[in-house]
């Protein structure tokens, strides 16, 4: 009787004792203590020998005897797996070769605004960026379109409702404003980015497109400086040297013109995009409005300055001979992966 009492004590040291080293030394603690025909299993047997009054102690040491077991089997059995599988990761194979990332190639118009960029720079133009979400003040007031002003309407936009007076631009012309506020000639910059109208109302196709926009300003700058510039930013750009300055209307010039491209008529795309006319309008641009500049904080009597505006749609397009202009914003990779990924 004493004895079996004595076994189970000698059996809880044991398995206290025990602690296996890994996953098969486990599996022989497990048949050992916790198998059908293991110690646990047997010293139950003996509990027939226990006398009545002993029974229940013996009950409860046999209880404590297969939790301690079966605790530590649990414990070590999570332990092995998971070391298992940090074999498994270290197991990767470091040396072989990488899963190919595929290279994404630079937008169209992003190539395009990139070479606009480029060219004006040549000439000591440096790039200046403003705000997409604009004020009224820069997109339209500054820029000699008052309220009320005719011109608003063609250029009608996305208000922000909880920002009274907030807009999306309509073009990149506020830039000129924020760039004049803030420095004194002489000034030259170009700001290429993104802008917006609304299309129910514009007769443009879709509600947002980019723009790039130029101002220069100095003392003497004349129109001879502004045709020059733009000539050669033809002559680079499309490698044309036949342009045309027809008279045209914007608020934030005088005199206005709009710059044509000769491309002629021979091929069936330039006949399309010219509207078979051979000439292709590329740009806005005048001498910036005395009024503009004087609204900016510039002296009007000591500087002039001329300003351009250009959208790179469409220069895109015959950049690249680009047939649809829908091709350009429906990201179809299949198109978009012809465009070199270096420029
Ligand atoms: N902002 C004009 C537009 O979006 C384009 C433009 C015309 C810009 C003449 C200029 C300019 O700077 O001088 O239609």
């Amino acid at each position: 009787m004493h004895d079996i009492f004595e076994k189970a004590q000698q059996t809880q040291t044991a398995i206290d004792a025990d602690t296996p080293v890994n996953a098969e030394a486990l599996e022989v603690f497990r048949i050992q203590y916790l198998g059908t025909k293991g110690i646990l299993k047997s010293l139950m047997g003996e509990m027939a020998n226990v006398p009545n009054e002993r029974k229940r102690d013996y009950g409860q040491l046999m209880n404590a005897l297969k939790q301690a077991a079966e605790s530590k089997y649990q414990t070590l059995k999570e332990a092995f797996e998971e070391q298992e599988q940090g074999h498994d990761r270290q197991a990767i194979d470091l040396t072989a070769p990488g899963e190919p990332v595929p290279l994404g190639s630079r937008h169209p118009i992003a190539v395009t605004m990139n070479r606009i960029v480029e060219i004006f720079s040549r000439m000591g133009f440096s790039v200046v960026d403003g705000p997409e979400i604009e004020d009224d003040w820069h997109n339209f007031t500054a820029m000699n379109t008052p309220e009320d002003h005719p011109a608003r309407d063609m250029q009608d936009t996305f208000y922000v409702v909880d920002a009274p007076g907030m807009l999306l631009r309509t073009h990149t012309s506020p830039v000129q404003a924020r760039v004049m506020e803030n420095r004194q000639p002489p000034i030259r910059i170009i700001a290429p980015g993104r802008v917006y109208r609304n299309e129910t109302i514009s007769t443009r196709s879709h509600c947002q497109f980019h723009q790039v926009e130029g101002l220069y300003v100095d003392e003497g700058v004349s129109f001879a400086d502004l045709k020059q510039t733009l000539y050669y930013f033809a002559k680079e750009m499309f490698g044309t040297t036949k342009i045309r300055l027809r008279p045209s209307f914007f608020p934030f010039t005088e005199p206005s013109a709009e710059m044509d491209i000769w491309l002629g008529t021979d091929s069936e795309k330039n006949y399309r995009l010219t509207k078979g006319t051979g000439w292709l309008e590329i740009l806005g641009c005048g001498m910036v409005d005395p009024d503009v500049l004087e609204m900016c904080g510039i002296d009007a009597k000591k500087y002039s300055g001329f300003a351009f505006g250009m959208g790179i749609e469409r220069q895109a397009l015959r950049l690249y001979e680009i047939g649809d202009i829908r091709l350009l914003f429906e990201n179809d990779v299949r198109f978009l992966k012809q465009f070199t990924p270096a420029m």
